[in-house]
Parts: structure tokens; sequence; C-alpha cells
């Protein structure tokens, strides 16, 4: 028989091609998010499932999906909605999609820090609040880059993606993480390894690429925050949990730090509401890799993924479990 493939949420159509020609592909249409409760219930023989970051993929799952699934294909590059060992220990493989949306994600990261540190959100709601105003010297004063420094919380291919971006505003580039980068990638960036305390205390901003792990949980709270200097921004673009969002949402509205620009939260899709009354915050809804270019690389990447574990190859981005 054919394999059965399931995809939890609509991707676009050339992705839908590859899988096509190797399975009877079923995807939720109208596109909505599955329950809980429904995802076991579409993914129940599935041969391989290509999933979202919404989708809890875990024991439960593979139990639901049966004794017939291979592979689970993530449209993303983040996986921390997905048990690995549960998975792998099953022989299930795990793939994700690194490398394609490293520059969509840089980009979105640079511009909220844009946004927030020149306040492009205050002042567009300013206008569309049609009050009156008029330019003279000390309106709406942001704050440059040109000389400060930006600490990167993890410098991955994100990561790098954003020093670069920094370099070319006259940014000084520091970082830290789990461990040190290559010599030539600090060389290309003149990027300094600082310990993860000295970072926060010494950077204008604090940009963060890690993934979200045990680890991460809450990486940046209350300490952390008042480890910063007052004048500081915070970017977050990685995975809501890796802030504690009352404690950020605090130290915003206390001046403990300057100002943050944020993709992802804490409890998507909810934002903390004090967040929402805050002037310096930047805010998207998590638009970090939402390029029609960026999003249809991701799915086709997936679909290669799970095309390869079906037919028995080695699938082009596994997630090394
Ligand atoms: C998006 O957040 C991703 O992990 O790809
Ligand atoms: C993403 O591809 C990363 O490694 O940061």
């Amino acid at each position: 028989a054919s394999p059965r493939i399931v995809v939890t949420r609509e991707i676009p159509q050339a992705a839908l091609d590859l899988l096509r020609e190797v399975g009877d592909v079923w995807w939720p249409q109208p596109d909505r998010a599955l329950s809980p409760s429904e995802l076991h219930e579409v993914v129940a023989c599935a041969d391989a499932v290509v999933s979202t970051l919404q989708d809890r993929i875990d024991a439960a799952f593979a139990d639901a999906a049966g004794p017939s699934l291979r592979v689970v294909s993530t449209v993303a590059v983040g996986y921390d909605n997905i048990d690995v060992p549960a998975l792998t220990s099953r022989g299930i493989v795990v793939t994700n999609t690194p490398g394609v949306l490293t520059d969509a994600t840089a980009d979105l990261a640079f511009g909220l820090l844009l946004a927030v540190t020149r306040r492009l959100g205050e002042g567009e709601r300013l206008l569309r609040s049609r009050t009156p105003w008029s330019f003279h010297l000390g309106f709406m004063l942001g704050s440059g880059l040109q000389g400060k420094t930006l600490g990167i919380v993890g410098l991955g291919q994100i990561g790098r993606a954003m020093a670069r971006r920094a370099l070319a505003f006259g940014m000084d580039i520091r970082y830290s993480g789990r461990r040190r980068a290559d010599e030539a990638i600090e060389r290309e960036l003149g990027a300094t390894y600082l310990p993860f305390e000295e970072l926060l205390s010494s950077s204008d901003v604090v940009s963060l690429h890690c993934p979200l792990t045990a680890s991460t949980h809450h990486l940046i709270d209350a300490d952390a925050l008042a480890r910063m200097k007052p004048s500081a921004y915070l970017i977050n673009t990685t995975r809501g949990p890796v802030v504690d969002e009352s404690a950020l949402a605090k130290a915003l509205a206390d001046g403990a730090i300057a100002g943050a620009g944020l993709d992802v939260f804490e409890n998507e899709p909810e934002v903390h509401p004090d967040l929402l009354e805050l002037d310096n915050v930047a805010l998207a809804p998590h638009l970090g890799s939402a390029t029609v270019e960026t999003r249809t690389a991701m799915a086709t990447l997936a679909a290669r993924n799970a095309v390869a574990v079906l037919s028995g190859e080695q699938p082009p981005t596994p997630v090394r479990g």
C-alpha cells in the first residue's frame, strides 16, 4: 500500500506535490489548528507526519500513530514541542528545517531591534490615534546603535546572521553560549566570548538565539534582568519560555531595562496583558520565518526529509537525538 502521510497544517503546494509523489497525503481542509485529540485521531496508522511547532509530539502521540510511523518532520528549526527520545527510542526519525530560515529570522530580530530603539510602533500608534504632533528636536528620541554592544545568547546560525547585521550597523559583538564558536567565526564577527552574566551586564542589546531546552527555560528571569543595564534592550525571536514574561513586564514597567522586542511569547498565542500596555516593547506575532520564500523553503525541506525516510534514505536534516 501507498504510505499514509499526514500533514497537520496546510503547507505550500510545492511541498504537497513532493509528498504526493510518494504517498497518500491528508491535511486539514479548510486549514485549521487540530486539537490534541483530533491530532491523535488523524495520525493513526500514519507512516509519516509533517508537523508544526504547535503540535505536541510525545509518547502519547507516537502511541496514537502506532507502529507504522517512521518519520516526524517538523516545519521549523526549533523542536522543543517534540519529545525526541520518546520517538527515537521507538525507531521514529525526527527531522527539522535548519538553515533555510536563518536570514528571515535574523532580519525580523534586527527589525524588532530597530522598532524598539527607534520607537516605530509608538510613533505609529501616535499617528493612528490622530494626536496632534509636530517635529521638534527633542521629539520621540530613541537610542542609536552605532558603537553599542550586541550580546548574542547562542551563536548558532541565526545568532551569527544577527551578528552580521549588527556589524553592518556599527555595533560590537559579544556572545555567550554552551560553548565557544570556532576561532574563524569569532574573527569574522569580531565577537568576544563572555560568561552569560557578564554578557548581560555589559551589553546594550541582548538578543536571544538559543533553543528552548530544560536549561534555557526562564534563562532570562528577574535576576538576569536585574543584571542588565537600565539603558539596555532585550530581543527575543527564539521561544517565549526562554524569558520569564511576568518578570520582563515588571522590568519594562519599572525602567529596569529600556525596552524589548518580542516575536515569541511564553503562552502563545496569549501575550502577557501588562506587555500590551507598555510603550517600550515592540511586538510581533511569531513572524520570524514568515516570508513567502522562507516558508516555501521550510515546507519543501520538510517534505524532502519525510520522502527520504519513506524511501529508506538518509534525510537531509535529521535531529540528532
Ligand atoms: C519557528 O519558530 C521555528 O522554529 O522554525
Ligand atoms: C538555526 O538554524 C540555528 O542554528 O540557529
